[in-house]
């Protein structure tokens, strides 16, 4: 299962209410997240997210290393994981690759899409849960946290509104694993709304 959305839509806390509402019915989970999740890929990660100056970052090595730290994930955490029959709640996975790299940065979707099929040999999420809300409002609650912006927190307005774009049209692609949640409601409510379609769903599977 995962999680996603543009930065400041309230992931951390509605992955939180996730992984108690699963862990509520006594099942394993393991919670993580992309790019990361193991060492090695947490290293890609601060790779990815430095925003250091002194030399850009190709679209095309910025592609690479998000799957290369998937690989690494898939390998160390998730697979196994499921093999043991846990439930893995990843913030972020590769519809972020599609948003950002696709979207926001313009490669094309096949070519994300050859590279999903080498790394994941068909493994793909059961639920995705994307998290949405007009740009201009994720960004004020950004604004609100303060601290040290990232590489991709640093990109300006449109970006994000093409990576919201993408994920969008996403999830119209895929109406049966993903569900659209409407982010800018009062969080008790986007809270609601998610025990709702765990409710729903997950019951279903079960
Ligand atoms: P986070 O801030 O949600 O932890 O995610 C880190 C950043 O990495 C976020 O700006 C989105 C970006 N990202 C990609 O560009 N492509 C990907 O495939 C993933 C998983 C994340």
């Amino acid at each position: 299962m995962t999680l996603e959305g543009a930065e400041g839509v309230g992931k951390s806390t509605n992955l939180a209410l996730v992984v108690e509402w699963l862990e509520a019915r006594g099942l394993e989970v393991v919670q993580t997240r992309e790019p990361g999740g193991t060492p090695r890929a947490e290293a890609i990660r601060q790779l990815l997210l430095d925003p250091a100056e002194g030399e850009p970052l190709d679209d095309d090595a910025e592609l690479l290393l998000v799957f290369a730290a998937r690989a690494q994930h898939l390998a160390r955490v998730i697979r196994p994981a499921l093999a043991r029959g846990a439930w893995v709640v990843c913030d972020r996975f590769t519809d972020a690759t599609f948003a950002y790299q696709g979207g926001g940065r313009g490669i094309p979707a096949p070519r994300i899409a050859e590279l999903e099929t080498f790394v994941q040999r068909g493994l793909e999420p059961d639920l995705t849960l994307l998290l949405d809300m007009p740009i201009r409002e994720a960004q004020r609650r950004l604004a609100g946290r303060g601290g040290e912006r990232d590489r991709f927190e640093r990109e300006r307005a449109d970006f994000f509104e093409a990576v919201r774009a993408a994920y969008l049209d996403r999830a119209q692609a895929s109406p049966q694993r993903f569900a659209v949640i409407d982010a800018t409601r009062p969080l008790a409510e986007v809270g609601e709304e998610i025990r709702g379609v765990l409710e729903e769903r997950v019951s279903a599977w079960q």
